[in-house]
């Protein structure tokens, strides 16, 4: 969704503000545009398509010196991308940038047209800035205010005024923003990749506080005007880490990331002991669960399907998994004694929010799992579990899905502690499986040439099914996702016994199946499935262990499938650490081979903070 990054300074700002929108590009966009201050007067260039686009258009201009600006990348949703909805919208009063939708922008226009103004943008933000002129009688604050008790829905603001040309102001509320703390300078942002080069001291901006910043002095005001004292918190994420190091795509850096992290994730939560330390749920609560609901979008719900498979067998607790935006709506029945899990990588999802907070009114504990520190999630939740995986930059998640799933099995094996269903020394075991886990997706990942060569083969197609049984149903799911995601390749995911039952009926030799076949109990039934699948001509890719290819396919694999990949032996209760890498590998190498935009797939953003 759109980013903001804001910058006031020594330094030159449309560079830095660049350099910024630069790094919210994974967030997904369709125009971009910058705001600044040039000889105290406020000058707005934007442009459709790309960031280079307007890179050419600063460009085209003289050489620009300012230290004060704001700058935006926009994912459309109100009016079409191009020039004239790009943000800043404004005048030569002020400029704002938004992220967010304002859901009662239609009856504001109407008042503001009645009142003389002209609009010319489609946008729901270009109402923002015209109700702050309006308001404006040269005293920001006010006029924010004045604003903000108008409007209905989400936004994170950035705003300056040409009569205070060393200030940004900010304001938020259900969108998010972060104030970057400089020496001599200071920031606003969507994220923290955005400030990283500069600083990695930042203060998160609450709902309904007011933000004024200069170069030397960050201000903020609560929902009653009082200036307040805010924490500064400092990113554990290096610059770098925001990098592509060399690779050719974030993506593929973040699949290579996979081995060491899920390490990085273990390693804090295990002492001889799983610690998490939770401020509000004790461990009486957790033995009264009757039932865990388990939600989530997009990869992260499908996370919470490994979950669902690992805690419902290490715990025997019920677990529900449901997508977000529609258990936000559902009549799904909760007891005040059911658990909730949120897993979120960016902690900022919209639908999730609102999904927690609907849990929440029920009275039952929450959790969350997220990557980002201090992010709205976090602070709706009455307990937060951190993945470790660092930023997160390709939209398609890779990295964050895996410590994802770390932590289901962690929180499975603290559960099951709990309730006396483990002992410590198996918890050992089980926990020093997990640690030994990243050797064997290094194997895999030193192994890659093979999925490249696989992916040469697939890439031609338009259709593609994942089938799997149990585990690999769920893992199948997540696989199918990258692969939609990032190469437009229609994919879908079926319980291969469930594939009879209709689906079956698609395939043909263009409508090609990978078999996820990793569970020795079911392989022979999976067998079945893939020739059913192969004698109606459909060309088979089988992912399964050493063992099950050594002891059940030996001497006649080619009569079993087209292609087979081979996973190093693994427990099978611990498959979905190794078995996904793969198949990421080859949503990689499919998008690669079509030409796709592998980091930043049409049409997706990364952190969706929008309905
Ligand atoms: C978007 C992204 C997905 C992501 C989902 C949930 O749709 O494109 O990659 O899985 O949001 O994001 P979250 O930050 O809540 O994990």
């Amino acid at each position: 969704m759109c980013g903001i990054v804001g910058y006031v300074g020594e330094k030159n700002s449309p560079e830095v503000l660049i350099d910024g929108l630069k790094k919210l590009e994974y967030r997904g966009y369709d125009s971009a545009g910058i705001a600044f201050f040039e000889e105290n007067e406020i000058n707005i260039i934007k442009s459709r398509g790309k960031l280079q686009n307007l890179i050419n258009k600063i460009n085209e201009n003289k050489k620009i010196h300012s230290t004060c600006g704001i700058g935006h990348t926009r994912w459309a949703t109100h009016g079409e991308p191009s020039h004239i909805n790009s943000h800043p919208h404004g005048s030569k009063t002020l400029a704002i940038v938004h992220n967010g939708i304002i859901e009662n922008y239609l009856p504001l226009k109407e008042e503001l047209l009645s009142k003389g103004y002209n609009f010319l943008s489609q946008t729901d933000s270009e109402v923002l800035a015209l109700l702050l002129d309006y308001y404006y009688e040269k005293d920001p604050i006010f006029a924010v205010n004045k604003m903000v008790e108008k409007i209905k829905g989400s936004y994170a603001l950035g705003i300056i005024f040409r009569d205070y040309p060393e200030k940004i102001f900010a304001v938020k509320r259900d969108s998010p923003l972060i104030i970057g703390k400089g020496k001599g300078e200071n920031f606003i942002a969507s994220d923290i990749p955005a400030i990283l080069k500069y600083t990695n001291k930042y203060i998160i901006l609450e709902e309904g506080e007011i933000a004024e910043i200069t170069k030397e002095c960050i201000r903020i005001y609560n929902r009653d005007n009082q200036l307040i004292e805010k924490e500064i918190l400092t990113a554990t994420w290096d610059e770098n880490a925001a990098e592509k190091n060399g690779f050719p795509h974030f993506m593929l850096k973040e699949i290579y990331e996979e081995g060491e992290i899920l390490r990085k994730t273990i390693s804090p939560y295990y002492d001889g002991n799983i610690n998490f330390k939770f401020q509000n749920i004790t461990d009486e609560n957790i033995n009264s669960i009757k039932k865990i609901h388990i939600i989530g979008c997009g990869t992260a719900m499908h996370a919470g399907l490994i979950g669902k498979n690992i805690i419902e067998k290490l715990c025997k607790i019920p677990v529900e998994v449901h997508i977000a935006s529609e258990f936000r709506y559902s009549e799904t029945v909760i007891d005040k004694q059911d658990l909730i899990l949120a897993i979120s990588q960016s902690g900022e999802t919209a639908d999730t929010i609102a999904a927690l907070k609907k849990a929440g009114d029920y009275g039952c504990r929450t959790i969350a799992v997220v990557n980002v520190l201090g992010s709205s999630i976090t602070r709706i939740s009455d307990d937060v579990i951190y993945t470790f995986a660092g930023p997160e930059i390709s939209v398609a998640s890779t990295k964050a899905y895996l410590v994802q799933i770390a932590i289901m099995y962690l929180l499975a094996l603290k559960i099951s502690e709990i309730k006396n269903l483990i002992s410590e020394n198996e918890i050992a075991e089980n926990i020093s499986y997990m640690l030994s886990l990243e050797k064997k997706i290094n194997q895999i990942l030193n192994n890659s040439d093979k999925i490249k060569h696989f992916a040469y083969d697939f890439h031609g197609y338009e259709n593609l099914f994942y089938i799997g049984r149990g585990l690999d149903y769920s893992i199948a799911a997540e696989a199918s996702l990258k692969l939609k995601e990032i190469s437009y390749i229609h994919s879908e995911t079926y319980a291969a016994g469930e594939l009879k039952h209709g689906a079956i009926s698609l395939i043909t030799k263009d409508f090609p199946v990978i078999a996820l076949a990793t569970d020795e109990n079911l392989f022979d039934k999976m067998l079945s499935n893939i020739k059913e699948i192969k004698s109606r001509g459909g060309k088979v890719l089988l992912i399964t262990t050493e063992n099950i290819a050594k002891e059940k396919l030996s001497d006649r694999k080619e009569d079993i499938a087209d292609y087979i990949f081979q996973i190093p032996e693994t427990k099978h209760l611990f498959i979905p650490f190794v078995a996904i890498i793969p198949l990421q590998l080859f949503a990689y190498y499919m998008a690669v081979l079509r030409g796709c935009d592998v980091d930043k797939p049409r049409n997706l953003a990364k952190s969706v903070t929008v309905e």
